[in-house]
């Protein structure tokens, strides 16, 4: 089939570079001639494991290809995904721009028949907005041409993007004409494996479907994460609870992890504009207020932790910092609990020595020439000369570090663990104090 992506930003290059490894024609359309340079030379903008094989392999085989040309792109794919950005504007709901100009080119310039497939994570009722504005480019220039649009959100993971998509647990599809889902149905085949992974619905429920699984997500960790906060005072393991919980099948055990914190570019984002959605509608969200409240709590939960330990003033004292990134696997630090750690440290007088595995780069790009802020080579580079050390990012080579040498180079040998990567017993055999969250 031949496929358009509108955007090539984390998910626009993923879903295109996993369609045409399906066997479909893509064509990638980009604003940034800079990203489509980056792209035609066989670079990757983003971080996103194994992402470059498949561009790569595909752009080799002549299915893959990138444009700035809206014309091209539009005359190009049957099916034209939007997979734009959709940034928070001051009130928490998502700034529609970007998607409804992507809308209004398609109908300016398109002469055959389309199906408009929103990818972008958008607000309940975006569909209609979509279908009102090519329909208003279509009646300005006095031609009558079918077209259908659907909502199908992805549900890609950072990190795991590429398998995500390859091996979706589910492939929703909200459309309301036949033409469409069978188009789409087409286009999906080959992802279908033992079981039909297609829930097909209505536009509205699977714009709602987006929102709802990001926001049950977030109220889990929220909730685990307030239990730990209650299992630091009751004396009790949160770790022990989880795991008495999770075995439950009506709980399970994924996302139960409490931690410093959610971020990234989803939860926080699609919280907010579904609390916005709520109230629009009347129908506050009370429940989901308080995920979102009780998160901006759990950011600071490290700092507490500090400020327990050290007191309030912390000026002329270091912290290695290993983890900058919002979880491992990226280098994306949007709504990273790293960048509240770093700001109430730097309040309180204190210097940061960082790592991060890939994110570092991005640290650079976001504090700018920040002198109170170090970058190490490496984690135990880090520590040299610092007071003590606090993780935020659980990546896999934080997991078995050499503690003997931590409680040597640490003037006070103390860790605080957002992450929960040890258990208890092994940095304190080593005479370190660990503090990490919810346990004893
Ligand atoms: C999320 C959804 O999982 C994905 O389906 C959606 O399409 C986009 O949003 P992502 O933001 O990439 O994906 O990351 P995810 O792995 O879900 O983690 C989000 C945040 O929650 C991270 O900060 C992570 O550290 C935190 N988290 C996750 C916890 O604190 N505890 C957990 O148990 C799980």
């Amino acid at each position: 089939m031949k496929v358009t992506v509108v955007g090539t930003g984390y998910v626009g290059l993923v879903s295109g570079a996993c369609l045409a490894e399906m066997g479909n024609d893509v064509l990638c359309l980009d604003v940034d001639p800079q990203k489509i340079r980056i792209l035609k030379d066989g670079g990757i903008p983003i971080h996103e494991p194994g992402l470059d094989k498949v561009v790569e392999r595909n752009v080799a085989a002549g299915r893959l290809h990138f444009t700035t040309d809206v014309e091209e792109a539009v005359r190009f794919g049957t099916i034209q995904f939007i997979a734009v950005g959709t940034p928070p504007d001051e009130d928490g709901s998502a700034d529609l721009k970007y998607v409804l100009a992507a809308a209004r080119n398609i109908g300016r310039l398109m002469t055959d028949y389309k199906v408009v497939v929103d990818k972008s994570t958008v607000p309940v009722g975006t569909a209609d907005k979509v279908r009102a504005a090519i329909a208003e480019e279509l009646q300005a220039r006095g031609v009558d041409v079918n077209f259908s649009v659907v909502s199908n959100p992805e549900f890609l993971k950072e990190g795991a993007a590429v398998e995500d998509f390859m091996k979706p647990d589910r492939i929703v599809v909200g459309a309301d004409d036949d033409q469409a889902i069978y188009l789409m149905r087409a286009l999906y085949a080959p992802f279908q494996r033992n079981h039909d992974k297609l829930v097909v619905m209505d536009v509205r429920s699977a714009e709602l479907t987006k929102y709802a699984a990001n926001a049950m997500l977030a109220t889990r960790i929220s909730f685990m994460n307030e239990l730990a906060l209650l299992a630091e005072r009751l004396g009790a393991d949160i770790e022990l609870v989880r795991q008495g919980i999770g075995s439950d099948p009506r709980i399970g055990y994924h996302f139960l992890y409490a931690g410093c914190g959610y971020g990234g570019s989803c939860f926080p984002k699609d919280v907010k504009a579904l609390i916005k959605t709520a109230a629009d509608a009347g129908q506050g969200l009370k429940v989901l207020q308080a995920v979102e409240d009780a998160n901006d709590t759990q950011k600071l939960v490290l700092v507490d932790k500090i400020v327990k330990r050290f007191g309030e003033d912390l000026s002329g004292m270091k912290f290695a910092l290993w983890g900058l990134a919002f979880k491992p696997n990226t280098d994306d630090m949007r709504e990273a609990t790293s960048r509240v750690v770093v700001a109430e440290l730097f309040k309180r007088g204190a210097v940061v020595a960082a790592y991060d595995p890939v994110a570092m780069d991005e640290a650079k790009r976001i504090f700018g020439d920040e002198v109170r802020l170090s970058y190490a080579t490496n984690p135990m580079h880090a520590i040299e000369g610092a007071d003590a050390l606090v993780i935020v990012t659980e990546w896999k080579e934080f997991r078995s570090p050499d503690f003997e040498r931590i409680q040597r180079v640490l003037k006070s040998p103390v860790i605080f663990d957002g992450r929960n990567l040890y258990d208890p017993k092994l940095p304190r055999s080593f005479g370190l104090e660990y503090l990490p969250i919810g346990r004893p």
